[in-house]
């Protein structure tokens, strides 16, 4: 959801560049409206509107900007619509005090009723903006601001990351509650940001915030403590990051999601080999999953459909598993004895942390699979796997899906007696299948973007595929797009084949003789058929075909196809497959 960045620094010497810098880093998080606020001694100035990065720098003139103390936000709407006066920051009524939040305020209409009875005048539609007003309201009463600022955040119900700062201090107040906030520490500049790219050109020393804590940072220290009031010792919480500014920029590709498709096979040899450096934990967590009477798998969009594909080979291994889509988790009854694998690229997706909170509550055993070291899901797990796949800036999940189907493999291997060094070629099938089907996939991507609406069918082990296959067209090429298990397409969807209907089978090599029946249905309907193949051909008009020595390697074949369709669709289309409409590449929000 939103991504905001505060800085605080000596010398206001290129401020306004770097909070821009790093407001373009962040512009993953959300696209709706764009804000910033400078403060240099007494004088605070806000400027902002709808729109990108880009345009709302250049309409609003944000580099003549100057000052010591800098605020910036990218929003993801949630209350109110995107606007120039619903973008952040929000101030108080005497335009002392600005803030910028990333969440949602449960109980914002009470207080802002009460804000109001008391005189307040608000100027936006966004839950936000109770918080300027709770912080001049508890000044007013004669406290301190530090003291203003923790009471405004003890009303709060909800979730929140603040920032705020105000006039005449050069400091940034933070507090955090469900949304991710993180410290940068740099010489005489320290930044606050939603995530570590967003600073890492600046500095690699952070300290992660956690739950429930608040403080503040000044350019040379930083000050946190808890909820009641037990002050943390910063030092033990600083740690170094060992990923290269690099690794987050577009590095010569036209599009981060392009450049991330390609870098699927580096990431994961650096999944398996961080897996190979803890055989001991993974045995650990196999133990566990033994024992265990059920396992509860628990995600959200593309790490859900990682998530399906493992259940289903935990399911023919003999396990009780059951996939979950961590919205619906009050459906579920976990209890003492379940195991649940909570899959998260971000570790930041509220459905997720509420579920494993919740069943974990019931007793259950919480292990988690993030991308994001140290994240909120990750901490609040019993066991924390990693997927070490770099960050991922594309909104549209890629690399990672091939990570994380890599450490559920690793997992199944040991489970079912594998050996899992049959993993081991796992990159060099993601660089044979880019390089054979990249072109015939730019073709198949072209010719559906033209397409308003299409099925993507598989059975077995391909069905999970051909879900992700048409959630990410659907998601970055506005194309509609519908998964369905190919048998099943007879009993209803093969209503809307006709002449010309695009039908993309997946196939990976397991059923395709079950699969041709599909595939003689639909062409007898005049559908114009597509496949993607491991090992056996399946005969479809267009059909990309990948050879793999073994069958666990098939997802990898398949997944950078299905990811280049889409994106090469998005581009056809002349879209930004980075940064979708109405998405976030982080939903913190319920
Ligand atoms: C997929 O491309 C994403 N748009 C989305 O479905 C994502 O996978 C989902 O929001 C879960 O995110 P997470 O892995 O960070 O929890
Ligand atoms: N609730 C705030 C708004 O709508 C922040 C949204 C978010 O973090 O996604 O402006």
């Amino acid at each position: 959801m939103c991504g905001i960045i505060g800085i605080t620094s000596l010398t206001d010497k290129n401020l306004a560049q770097i909070t821009v810098s790093c407001l373009e880093k962040l512009e993953y998080r959300g696209y709706d409206s764009v804000g910033v606020a400078s403060l240099q001694g007494s004088i605070l100035e806000v400027r902002k509107a709808k729109g990108t990065v880009k345009e709302v720098v250049q309409k609003k003139n944000i580099l003549s900007m100057r000052g010591n103390v800098f605020l910036g936000h990218t929003r993801w709407a949630t209350h109110g619509p995107p606007s120039d006066y619903n973008a952040h920051p929000h101030t108080d009524c005497s335009n002392s005090i600005a803030v910028i939040h990333n969440g949602t305020l449960k109980n914002f209409k009470e207080l802002k009723e009460s804000l109001i009875a008391l005189g307040h005048i608000f100027r936006s539609e966004t839950d936000t903006e109770v918080i300027p007003h709770l912080i001049e309201e508890y000044r007013k009463k004669g406290f301190d601001t530090f003291t203003a600022f923790k009471k405004a955040v003890l009303d709060l119900e909800g979730s929140y990351a603040i920032l705020a700062i105000v006039k005449g201090e050069n400091r940034i107040y933070f507090a955090k509650k469900d949304n991710p906030l993180v410290i940068g520490m740099g010489e005489g500049t320290n930044f606050v940001a939603s995530d570590i790219p967003a600073f890492l050109d600046y500095t690699k020393k952070v300290v992660i915030i956690n739950d429930g804590e608040l403080g503040y940072v000044t350019p040379t220290s930083i000050y946190i403590e808890d909820l009641r009031g037990n002050v943390i010792d910063v030092t033990k919480r600083i740690r170094i990051i060992d990923w290269d500014a690099q690794a987050a920029s577009k590095e010569g590709y036209p599009h981060f999601m392009l450049k991330e498709i390609h870098e699927s096979a580096r990431a994961i040899n650096d999944t398996i080999n961080g897996l190979l450096s803890e055989t001991e934990l993974v045995e650990e967590i196999t133990e566990r999953l033994k024992g265990s009477d059920r396992i509860i798998v628990i995600a959200a969009g593309t790490s859900y459909h990682a998530g399906l594909y493992f259940t289903i080979l935990l399911n023919r291994l003999g396990y009780t598993a059951l996939p979950v889509i961590a919205s619906e988790y009050y459906n579920i009854n976990a209890k003492r004895g379940d195991s649940v694998i909570a899959i998260s690229q971000s570790g930041e997706t509220i459905d997720v942390l509420m579920g494993i909170r919740k069943m974990k509550e019931k007793g259950a055993t919480i292990i988690s699979i993030t991308n994001v070291i140290d994240s909120a899901i990750s901490r609040e797990s019993d066991y924390k796997l990693y997927m070490r796949a770099g960050p991922e800036i594309g909104v549209a999940a890629t690399k990672t899906f091939s990570s994380q189907l890599a450490v559920l493999l690793f997992l199944y291997a040991y489970l079912a007696k594998i050996d899992y060094k049959e993993l081991l070629s796992a990159p060099e099938v993601i660089k044979n299948s880019i390089s054979l089907g990249e072109g015939i996939a730019k073709k198949v991507g072209e010719e559906l973007a033209l397409q308003k609406s299409v099925y993507y069918l598989g059975r077995g082990l391909s069905l999970p595929l051909a879900m992700e296959g048409a959630l990410k067209i659907k998601e970055i090429a506005y194309v509609h797009a519908e998964a369905y298990p190919a048998g099943e397409s007879k009993h209803g969807p093969i209503a809307l084949v006709e002449k010309g209907y695009p039908v993309v089978f997946i196939n990976d090599g397991e059923l395709t003789d079950l699969l041709e029946n599909n595939l003689h249905e639909m062409k007898a309907r005049g559908a114009k058929t597509y496949a993607i193949s491991v090992n056996k051909r399946l005969g479809a008009e267009t059909e990309i075909l990948i050879k793999v020595d073994k069958d666990i390697l098939s997802p990898f074949a398949i997944s950078p196809i299905i990811q280049l369709i889409a994106y090469y669709a998005s581009t056809a289309k002349s879209l930004d497959p980075d940064r979708p409409r109405n998405l976030a590449k982080t939903v913190t929000v319920e």
